[in-house]
């Protein structure tokens, strides 16, 4: 297994410096944000969007609910889309093959971009010098050095720019993550992140020329796998719970089912190391779903379970093992003491606090709702350019890791 800085990545700019101090989430500022026009409160903000395949259409969906947005032209090098596109806004929109006919256009507001990572940092660039705020699909940049020159370009521009880790626009995530920082658990000391499946994560593609634009999550060229494309959201969830980004990666990947030629792992282990020795530990399976996708916060005095429908908050239920007397251990054995006691070893089963989503709520709603009032109102997006450099950098660092990394043997049975 292969242990890596995280700082490493930093090395790649100047702004290092900077982010450890530079925005809401880790202490200060923003710059005021700049637009294009300027925008008055009936006017409706002209969406221009890149990339509207599967998430990019749900983005889309959202945003057709939102009250004084329209979708005011589209952009993909997959030409089927634009009919898709038209069909769900219920009118032609006008159609681009490539993203610079698109920022050229000076109708646009804002920019939304949902292609495959590997042209995020590119495109969110390009449209945040073009003037435009920017929605952007995670992670903000497949490569070390692609998060910092967008985090460099959102500083130079002043823009606005949102990362797509709704997560954090979840009523009951965002009430758990308070809960947590306000003492509920105690001390958090991990964050422990399940997404497990059994789904092959293949997709069917019409022609084998396609393979790679549809698959493009299975090949590491394009993908930084499960950890990029699930593992990502967790990663923000501990670097929102811990105040900080991890500073350490350990991790570990293979091919243990689909042996169909993918060249990204089919699952993942990996251990993030933040200060004060506090850990956040990702797995992602794609042969067994039983756990799904769950969050588990624990803390020095309880635990806290997040789902993608609720969370549950469990107090500290078993008792603390304490050390045990030479006496006792004689008299008692096992059953008392440092290395065991009966009572609790056992899973806890019982109830804990449960906290709900609101009626109807959707988190990429409300996420999309929201980027549209900091564009009207000028403002930088909760999640931000540095929460997104926060999870984009661990999965560019993380995914060397996982690749790269080199194993100890352990040797045979000496003949
Ligand atoms: N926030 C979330 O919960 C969430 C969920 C799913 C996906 N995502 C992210 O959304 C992004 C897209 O994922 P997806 O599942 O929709 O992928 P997808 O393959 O379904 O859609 C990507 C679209 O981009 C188009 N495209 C590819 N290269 C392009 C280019 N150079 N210029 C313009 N268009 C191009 C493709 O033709 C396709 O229509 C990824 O970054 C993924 O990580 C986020």
């Amino acid at each position: 297994m292969n242990r890596r800085s995280l700082l490493q990545g930093l090395s790649f700019s100047m702004l290092a410096a900077k982010l450890s101090s530079a925005s809401p989430f880790y202490g200060q500022a923003e710059p005021q944000p700049k637009t294009s026009r300027s925008i008055s409160a009936n006017d409706r903000i002209q969406i221009g969007f890149i990339g509207p395949g599967s998430r990019g259409q749900e983005l889309i969906r959202q945003l057709l609910r939102t009250p004084g947005v329209e979708i005011a032209a589209q952009c993909d090098i997959y030409e089927p889309r634009f009919a898709e596109v038209d069909e769900l806004v219920g009118k032609k929109v006008p159609a681009h093959k490539d993203y610079r006919e698109l920022l050229q256009r000076k109708d646009l507001d804002a920019i939304f971009i949902a292609t495959p990572p590997v042209f995020h940092a590119k495109y969110a660039i390009a449209a945040m010098k073009s003037g435009r705020p920017v929605y952007c699909e995670k992670t903000i940049g497949f490569t070390p050095e692609d998060c910092n020159n967008v985090v460099d370009a959102t500083r130079r521009t002043g823009q606005i720019f949102q990362v797509g880790h709704q997560m954090r626009y979840a009523s009951w995530i965002v009430e758990s993550v308070n809960r947590v920082r306000k003492g509920d658990i105690g001390e958090p000391t991990h964050v422990y992140g399940y997404w497990h499946r059994s789904d092959n994560w293949r997709r069917e593609v019409p022609n084998p020329s396609l393979e790679h634009l549809m698959n493009w999550r299975l090949y590491r060229e394009s993908s930084g796998g499960l950890l990029e494309e699930l593992g990502s959201h967790h990663i923000d969830i501990a670097n929102w719970v811990f105040g900080e980004r991890p500073q350490t990666i350990l991790g570990t990947s293979s091919i243990a089912v689909y042996h169909d030629g993918r060249t990204v792992g089919d699952n993942v282990q990996a251990v993030f190391g933040y200060s004060k020795g506090r850990r956040m530990f990702f797995s992602s399976l794609t042969d067994n779903g039983l756990m799904a996708d769950q969050v588990w916060i624990y803390g020095t005095e309880g635990s806290l379970q997040i789902t993608l429908e609720d969370a549950t908050l469990y107090k500290q239920t078993s008792k603390r093992i304490t050390e045990a007397s030479h006496s006792d251990v004689v008299q008692k054995g096992v059953e008392t003491g440092a290395s065991y006691n009966a009572n609790s070893e056992m899973p806890y089963r019982g109830p804990g606090y449960r906290l709900h989503p609101k009626p109807g709520e959707d988190a990429t709603r409300t996420a999309c709702g929201s980027f549209v009032d900091c564009v009207r109102n000028k403002q930088q997006p909760f999640a931000n350019v540095d929460v997104g450099f926060g999870s984009g950098i661990a999965c560019s660092i993380g995914r060397q890791a996982l690749y790269e990394g080199h194993m100890e043997k352990i040797p045979e049975l000496r003949a």
